[in-house]
């Protein structure tokens, strides 16, 4: 386990295109796989998760040629892998046992693809974190269209897929997670009759739109996710954005650092995904939105943002889902806030790669930041600053993350324990980051 420091800085000031988007990086991959003939993914994710996802999609039988983008190269995702895939199709993945790694998404989307494969059996298995996980969530909607799926104690990994012939169902989601509508999109595919997934609240569509790309039959119906059975997928080339959930960092450096100005280039900005912009706006950031184009099923955007004294809002609700992984953000933002920012209906916090109300709780107390966690979220005082200190990440890339930009807006400087944990998502994050405080 690494540690790093991360002192004061002056202003930040420049551009940085973050790595490719890892939510759109594992749907590629596995859509790809599902796929007939050979599919090019531009400017995939090269990252701890993300590999994991091309590793499973090999053991599954997908051929995989790689090479490595230069910064100038590609167009969206320019930091990330050029791919060559050629799918087994949707109906011929090869028995294997899958080491998912820390990566949750691949743990509750592929078995939906699995289940449907009549004589094939299957195990996935992660780290220590990917044990932590429940996959009941996708275990029960599955049972009932027929799955034949077992799990340790019924609710957590090691998972087991015995592939068996499923019907369509209506299902209504408890919570709002675009991981279980997917996992029941892909068995959908293979199932007899239509798949309904009923959503609580809009969660992230870059499934519904991949799909519908390589020409499923995806519908939505006001808050239901309908799909047909699917002969086989055709996916079109597809084109990674830079990741929000990244970005997410350094907007956030830029406007707690006075005097900062930064660029976030070719950053994807699906409504489903922009959230944290949007409570940032409120807390009184201006986020200027720059060349937005719509480009391989996904609206991308330069972002610029600036410092900004911060006021303290309230979340809750159906913008959850919408700024999930970038809630720890945002009560560190608030601890820079005036007045008490309250963070609600955001239980789903404690099932992330750690419970990141407990973590996010601990991180910024142990600098001087004032925050009461709740059952389903946290309160958060605004004291105009945070001193500094030590953190633990606990494993949890986006920790270690909010650890180093906590720093940099700090008195006295933080410590993160555990700094390792960034490359999950982002390996060169200290390296970007360094770049734009260099002067
Ligand atoms: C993800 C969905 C979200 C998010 C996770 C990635 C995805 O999880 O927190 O980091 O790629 O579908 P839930 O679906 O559990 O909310």
């Amino acid at each position: 386990m690494s540690s790093a420091r991360f002192a004061p800085s002056g202003r930040l000031y420049g551009w940085i295109q973050p790595p490719a988007d890892k939510s759109i990086s594992h749907r590629a991959a596995l859509i790809a796989a599902m796929g007939e003939g050979e599919t090019a993914v531009e400017g995939y994710l090269d990252a701890a998760d993300t590999r994991s996802t091309l590793d499973a999609i090999k053991a599954l039988g997908a051929e995989v040629v790689q090479e490595r983008l230069g910064r100038e190269e590609g167009l969206a995702g320019a930091r990330g892998l050029r791919l060559s895939i050629r799918g087994v199709g949707l109906r011929n993945p090869e028995p294997a046992n899958i080491d998912v790694g820390n990566a949750g998404t691949l743990l509750r989307l592929l078995p939906g693809w699995l289940a449907g494969q009549q004589g094939g059996e299957w195990s996935l298995d992660g780290d220590e974190s990917i044990r932590r996980r429940p996959v009941d969530r996708i275990a029960v909607p599955l049972r009932e269209m027929g799955a034949d799926v077992s799990a340790r104690e019924d609710r957590l990994p090691p998972l087991r897929v015995r592939g068996a012939p499923l019907h369509g169902i209506t299902y209504e989601m408890p919570i709002a997670s675009a991981q279980v509508k997917s996992c029941l999109l892909f068995a959908g595919l293979l199932a007899d009759g239509e798949t309904r997934v009923v959503e609580p609240a809009p969660s992230r569509d870059h499934t519904e739109r991949m799909l519908t790309a390589a020409g499923a039959d995806v519908r939505r119906d006001g808050n239901v996710v309908v799909v047909g059975a699917a002969e086989r997928l055709e996916p079109e080339p597809i084109l990674v954005p830079a990741d929000i959930s990244s970005a997410a960092f350094f907007l956030t450096a830029a406007v707690l650092v006075p005097g900062s100005e930064v660029e976030l280039k070719s950053v994807g900005v699906n409504p489903t995904r922009t959230g944290f912009l949007v409570i940032l706006e409120r807390m009184g950031v201006e986020i200027d939105r720059e060349k937005e184009v719509e480009g391989g099923g996904e609206r991308v955007a330069t972002l610029r943002v600036r410092s900004a004294p911060l006021r303290a809002t309230e979340i809750g609700g159906p913008e959850i889902p919408l700024a999930i992984d970038e809630l720890p953000l945002v009560a560190l933002a608030a601890c820079f806030a005036e007045g008490t920012t309250v963070v609600r209906d955001a239980e789903e916090l404690r099932r992330k790669e750690s419970d990141r109300i407990e973590t996010v709780t601990a991180a910024l107390r142990a600098l001087g930041g004032r925050v009461e966690p709740t059952e389903d979220g946290m309160a958060i005082e605004g004291t105009g600053g945070l001193r500094g200190g030590t953190i633990e990440s606990h494993g949890d890339h986006r920790i270690a993350m909010l650890g180093a930009v906590a720093g940099l807006a700090s008195r006295e400087g933080v410590e993160v324990v555990g700094m390792d944990a960034a490359a999950v998502s982002y390996p060169g994050f200290e390296r970007d980051l360094a770049s734009l405080t260099a002067g």
